[in-house]
C-alpha cells in the first residue's frame, strides 16, 4: 500500500519505520520538504520511505496517517487540501492534548465534540477513521509488549474505510482482530479521546507507557429458567 505519514514526532517515526518494514511504501510530511527529523528517517527506514511537504506525502497514498500534534492537526491537513483528502482513508492518530499550562495536559475539545469529529467536518470527502491514539507508540507496532488481552477502540462513519484499518491492524502491526473494538461512528472519537486523562493518569501511576485497555465481557448470567 501506497501510505502517507503526516508528522515526524515518535508517532510518525514509529508507524512509518514498522509500515516500510512490512512492505509498504511510505512518504512522510512535514511542514517544510526539508525538515531534518523526516530526512533523517526516510535515510534510516530504507527502500519504500521518502519525505517531503505534507502535501508531497498525501498525493496519490491509499491511506494517510494524521500524526501531527493535535493541536495543529486541523492546520496540518488544511495544508495538504480538501482535494488530496477526498475519498482517502484518513487514520487520526492525534488526541487534541494542551500543554499550554503544563502537566498534565487538557484537552482542546472534549465532552461534545471531538478532533476526530472535526476532521470530518473540516474535510466531508475524507474517509476518517479514528485509530491507534488510545496506545503508545512502542505499542502501536508491537501490541505484544502489553502482557495478556487488551484491545484497541476505532470508529468512524465509513465500514468500508474501517475495515481496510483493521486490516492494516492485523497484516502490518501485530494486532489481532478480535483485540479490535469497532465503537461505531466518529462521534465515538469524544470517549476514546476523553480516555486521554486516565491513560495520563495511569502511566504517572505505573511508571511505564506500555499498557492497554481491556474490555471483560459479561459474565454469564444465571439461567432465570433453572
Ligand atoms: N507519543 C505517543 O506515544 C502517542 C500515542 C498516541 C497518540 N499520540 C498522538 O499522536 C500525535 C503525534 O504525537 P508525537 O508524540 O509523535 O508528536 P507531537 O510532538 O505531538 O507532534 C509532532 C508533529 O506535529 C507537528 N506539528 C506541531 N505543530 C504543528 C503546526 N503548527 N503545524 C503543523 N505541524 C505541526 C510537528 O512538526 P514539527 O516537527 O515541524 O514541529 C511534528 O511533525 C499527537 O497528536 C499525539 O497526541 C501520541
Amino acid at each position: 500500500m501506497d501510505i502517507a505519514i503526516l508528522g515526524t514526532g515518535v508517532v510518525g517515526r514509529t508507524l512509518g519505520s514498522a509500515l516500510v518494514r512490512a512492505g509498504h511504501v511510505v512518504r512522510m510530511g512535514s511542514r517544510s520538504a526539508s525538515h531534518p527529523a523526516a530526512a533523517d528517517w526516510a535515510a534510516q527506514a530504507g527502500a519504500g520511505a521518502s519525505h517531503g511537504t505534507f502535501a508531497d506525502a498525501a498525493e496519490g497514498a491509499d491511506m494517510v496517517l494524521n500524526c501531527t500534534g493535535g493541536m495543529a492537526s486541523l492546520e496540518a491537513l488544511q495544508s495538504v487540501g480538501a482535494a488530496r483528502l477526498g475519498g482517502r482513508v484518513l487514520v487520526d492518530v492525534a488526541n487534541p492534548l494542551d500543554f499550554s499550562r503544563g502537566m498534565p495536559p487538557s484537552l482542546s475539545v472534549c465532552n461534545t465534540d471531538s478532533l476526530g469529529e472535526q476532521i470530518q467536518r473540516a474535510f466531508p470527502e475524507a474517509r476518517v477513521v479514528k485509530a491507534l491514539n488510545t496506545v503508545n507508540a512502542d505499542v502501536m507496532v508491537n501490541p505484544a509488549l502489553v502482557s495478556g488481552d487488551h484491545h484497541l477502540f476505532i470508529c468512524g462513519n465509513d465500514g468500508a474505510a474501517k475495515e481496510q484499518v483493521a486490516g492494516l491492524l492485523t497484516t502490518s502491526l501485530g494486532w489481532r482482530p478480535p483485540q479490535i473494538v469497532d465503537l461505531g461512528d466518529i462521534t465515538a472519537a469524544r470517549a476514546t479521546e476523553m480516555l486521554l486523562p486516565l491513560w495520563i493518569r495511569v502511566m504517572q501511576t505505573i511508571g511505564s507507557p506500555h499498557f492497554g485497555f481491556r474490555v471483560s465481557p459479561p459474565a454469564s448470567l444465571p439461567d432465570s429458567t433453572a
